[in-house]
């Protein structure tokens, strides 16, 4: 019942939110484009490369990604969200393979990706899953030692402020700021400890930063994980 609720206010909010362009967000650009003590990417790795943005959302990381080489492909939660961005990634000349799927269950085969990106969206976690769900399924559709560049919250971002908690990380979202994802349920971290123990099983060289960012009234504070599939 929530999925369908939220599916059907998602569809909403991104039909009004319908824009010609788009942008990228910042920890992304850093990421695949900043060079840092603990972060150094290999961008020769990019052209080429199969890179799935998962929740991908309006598509506004994918004219970066394509822009860097890479092949573009997506998954959103509902065949309108995929054919609202089509349209708008047709017009931007970024050609992009969207398919309609869940966190926990992604329609790509196995091995298909050299890159997973997960920007703002792998923390949302369907009834009957867990977070680790979505860890096996990431894993499952990565290639060899393929890489996972994600953020996930923190305990205490915006969203989570009135949200109820539930056993070992989850919160159910009680309210929300841009009013489609009430019932929802996110894993949030307090801890990098918590981030590696969660990961180690099925990653390895995972590197940590994170934003805490006030904009103007919403004050969003997230980790920024990248990492790479155990062979
Ligand atoms: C905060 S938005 C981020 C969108 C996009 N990655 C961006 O940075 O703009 C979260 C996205 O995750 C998608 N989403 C929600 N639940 C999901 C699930 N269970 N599996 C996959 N995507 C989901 C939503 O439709 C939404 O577009």
């Amino acid at each position: 019942m929530v999925i369908e609720k939220t599916i059907s206010a998602t569809n909403q909010f991104y039909a009004v939110r319908n824009s010609d362009y788009v942008y990228p967000v910042e920890f992304v650009v850093r990421a695949f484009l900043g060079t840092y003590p603990n972060l150094k990417m290999d961008r020769s790795t990019y052209a080429g490369s199969k890179i799935l943005d998962l929740g991908y959302g309006d598509g506004r990381n994918m004219p970066l990604l394509f822009n860097l080489g890479f092949d573009v492909y997506g998954v959103e939660i509902s065949d309108e969200i995929n054919e609202l961005a089509s349209k708008r990634l047709l017009k931007l000349g970024v050609p992009a393979t969207v398919r309609t799927g869940r966190n926990a269950s992604i329609p790509f085969e196995e091995g298909l990706f050299q890159y997973v990106l997960a920007c703002h969206s792998c923390y949302y976690v369907d009834e009957g899953t867990t977070f680790e769900t979505t860890l096996d399924e990431t894993c499952r559709v990565l290639d060899k030692e393929g890489t996972f560049i994600c953020s996930v919250p923190m305990h205490d971002t915006y969203i989570l402020q009135d949200a109820e908690p539930l056993p070992n990380g989850y919160w159910r979202l009680t309210n929300d700021p841009y009013n489609y994802r009430k019932g929802v349920v996110f894993r949030a971290f307090k801890t990098e400890e918590e981030i590696r123990a969660t990961f180690e099983k099925q990653f390895k060289d995972i590197i940590i930063g994170f934003c805490d960012d006030n904009f103007f009234g919403v004050h969003q504070k997230v980790w920024i994980i990248v990492c790479k599939k155990k062979s």
